[in-house]
């Protein structure tokens, strides 16, 4: 249409969930499915973003004329991201990056013989919080917080913690919500404390719904 705020944006979106390698053939990882990142994806392209998608190890096609980076780990990820801190317009971390790697993962297979091993295991960087601490006033964070139902508050903090314009909160706990289903319940927080509860959407839909709000906010901060 030309007339998105959009347009021409650089946008920088991670995807999927991330594989921390235990040895050669194990690895720690969650059900995490992408379908959110690649629905925003997706949408932002359609609003003639310039889409960056990061994604970890997923079973989606790259949305066409978006341009796809594949990692495993987290700390893959972290690398691929941090090279588009300092230019992107936009950077929405949609991944369910690994908290925590284990400490040195075992050349080979590890082999079977003790009763109980032990997995050491090493905290990774938060890659949307490293973007939120540098990045500028021209530049937006926006997260996701996946929480149990009493976890708005939860939101908020993250919110503030990591530096962000917006943050996405959905229900884990919930039918229909969450990890590998096609459907979301989304509810929107922004810094400024507006928050917004929007309805049991198909991922592609609370994309787009996702998508109005951040534009919303570059209108607001003449960010176009
Ligand atoms: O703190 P929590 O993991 O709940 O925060 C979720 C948000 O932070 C998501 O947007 C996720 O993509 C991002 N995140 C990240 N790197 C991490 C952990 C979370 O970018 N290591």
């Amino acid at each position: 249409s030309g007339s998105s705020p959009l347009q021409g944006k650089s946008v920088v979106i991670t995807a999927g969930p991330t594989r921390e390698k235990i040895d050669g053939v194990r690895f720690i990882s969650n059900y995490s499915s992408g379908k959110m990142g690649f629905a925003i994806a997706r949408a932002a392209e359609k609003r003639g973003a310039l889409v960056t998608l990061i994604t970890g190890p997923v079973h989606l096609p790259a949305p066409p004329g978006v341009e796809r980076l594949d990692v495993e780990s987290a700390l893959e990820m972290n690398a691929a991201a941090e090279v588009f801190f300092g230019k992107c317009d936009l950077f929405i971390g949609a991944a369910a990056v690994s908290d925590y790697r284990p400490a040195t993962p075992i050349e080979g297979k590890i082999k079977k013989g003790a009763e109980n091993i032990e997995l050491t295991l090493v905290k990774n960087p938060d890659i949307l919080a490293g973007f939120g601490r540098q990045k500028s006033s021209a530049q937006l964070a926006v997260g996701f917080a996946l929480e149990t139902r009493t976890g708005l508050d939860n939101a908020r903090k993250k919110l503030a913690e990591k530096n962000l314009d917006l943050i996405a909160f959905n229900y884990f706990d919930r039918k229909n919500s969450g990890f590998d289903v096609d459907t979301n319940i989304l509810t929107l927080i922004g810094c400024d404390g507006m928050t917004t509860e929007l309805p049991l959407l198909t991922k592609d839909a609370a994309a787009e719904k996702l998508l109005d709000a951040i534009e919303q906010l570059c209108l607001e901060r003449a960010l176009n």
